[in-house]
């Protein structure tokens, strides 16, 4: 898919290769793990709300944003700031802005692999028919003693790491480019059945879509409007430079408004039907929708376990969330292996090599967050529960706004709306003005409510 060889950076073959390459980045372990989990434990509603909103006003303009600033540069993140502040005469210091991106991407990608390998050990579990007629109890077992087992987790985080790496070196080869073009409409008929599956559970539908749709705003923190905005952020891939080098890899003359569209709008109608097919299920089980990480997996197998063709559909379901996380974790992995081949003079195998231990390193302070270390905990956090704060909570929308800021007040407009290319004038003005104003504004405004200042 990215033509590594001709140039020392790639072109996506085509549009297509191009919009199914950054929604397999965007739809991943955020859309169907983490969304349902966080919406749990926020309340419901309002927050799946405010959710929406940031998609809408904060999310699909960064978006934009970022796109554009990588494909303007047709470098990787580091480098890209570099150049385009250049461009705008701007202070250099801009630059630091690609790190934080690489570095918040391999710490997402040390606890994403580790639930990715959670989603690839189910594939076994559903084959093996451990969910048959099993009920929530039995279900909730087996899933609690898997995680008790350090050396399992470990086991399936680095197989997991390790296909990561092997598609990373590849460059993006035409199997992905395959898998994902096929992945994306099972996903979708697979997400549709689950929701049906949701109907028969009665009243507890209902009870499913309001949790999720009627917002009791008392229920709504600052730390969960927080949590929200970083979801946007996290679901996107906004904030960290995936983005941006997938956008480096564009040719001039696709359109990015368009194609930002697409993509936001697949990556939340997946989120959407995910919770929709949960949350029946939770609550025909008397589950507790704030079960944490856990949810899909203590929650889907009892579905699964209990419809006829479950066992195959269980078995469907697990394949593609473990090949949906693929698609992410490569676009996590890439900024960091991008500059260390383009600035570092690493070859491609090198940088996979560096990048993938250091962040399977790490990972195992998330493996162990769920066993042997469960109660060191910092600020009542665990050590899986501080890295994902401090990436989706604070480096993602930090990130997110300083490309806000960059590209609404720094860089040049005339070079925006050139490369944005909208189609009249006044589409370019709304995007200016949301860039500008509307999403560092919202992001300020929801730190200062956090800190207390508000
Ligand atoms: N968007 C991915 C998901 O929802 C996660 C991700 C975050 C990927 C940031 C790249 C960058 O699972």
């Amino acid at each position: 898919m990215i033509d590594t060889n001709t140039t020392s950076h790639g072109k996506w073959s085509s549009r297509f290769a191009y919009i199914l390459a950054a929604t397999g980045s965007a739809v991943g372990l955020g859309n169907i793990w983490k969304f349902p989990y966080i919406t749990g434990e926020n309340g419901g509603g309002a927050f799946v709300l405010v959710y929406l909103l940031c998609v809408l006003l904060i999310g699909i303009p960064i978006m934009m944003a970022e796109t554009l600033l990588g494909r303007r540069s047709q470098k990787n993140p580091i480098e890209a700031m570099e150049l385009l502040t250049k461009e705008a005469n701007a202070d250099s210091n801009w630059h630091y802005l690609g790190w934080m991106g690489v570095i918040a991407g391999l710490l997402i990608l040390s606890y994403y692999s580790v639930i990715a390998g959670w989603s690839s050990a189910y594939i076994l579990k559903a084959f093996s028919g451990s969910f048959i007629d099993a009920d929530a109890l039995a279900i909730k077992s087996i899933f609690n003693d898997f995680i008790a087992s350090p050396v399992k987790l470990v086991f399936w985080h680095t197989l997991f790491m390790l296909a990561t790496m092997w598609i990373v070196v590849k460059g993006i080869n035409n199997g992905l480019e395959k898998a994902v073009q096929y992945l994306m409409p099972v996903l979708f008929v697979l997400m549709f059945l689950l929701v049906a599956y949701a109907m028969t559970t009665g009243d507890n539908y209902f009870k499913g879509l309001h949790f999720l749709f009627s917002p009791d705003f008392s229920k709504l923190t600052s730390n969960s409007v927080l949590t929200a905005m970083g979801h946007a952020f996290f679901t996107l891939s906004l904030g960290m430079g995936a983005i941006m080098v997938y956008g480096s890899y564009l040719s001039k003359d696709i359109s990015i408004s368009k194609t930002v569209f697409l993509i936001a709008g697949a990556d939340t109608i997946v989120a959407l039907l995910a919770g929709i097919a949960i949350f029946p299920i939770v609550f025909a089980n008397n589950l507790h929708p704030n079960s944490g990480p856990g949810l899909i997996f203590e929650t889907l197998p009892i579905a699964f376990g209990a419809m006829t063709g479950g066992w195959l559909m269980g078995i469907l379901f697990f394949v593609m969330l473990a090949i949906a996380a693929l698609t992410s974790s490569i676009s996590l992995m890439e900024p960091a292996v991008a500059w260390l081949v383009e600035n570092r003079g690493f070859s491609r195998q090198k940088a996979c090599v560096w990048s993938g231990g250091v962040t399977w390193l790490l990972g195992l302070g998330t493996v162990f967050s769920f066993n042997v270390w469960e109660n060191f905990k910092v600020f009542d956090r665990n050590i899986f529960q501080i890295l994902d704060y401090l990436t989706a909570n604070l480096m993602l929308p930090i990130g997110g706004f300083c490309i806000a800021i960059f590209t609404g007040w720094i860089m040049n407009a005339q070079h925006s709306e050139d490369e944005l290319a909208l189609p009249n004038s006044g589409y370019y003005q709304v995007w200016k003005m949301l860039i500008s104003y509307v999403a560092p504004a919202a992001v300020f405004f929801v730190f200062l409510h956090v800190v207390g200042v508000l």
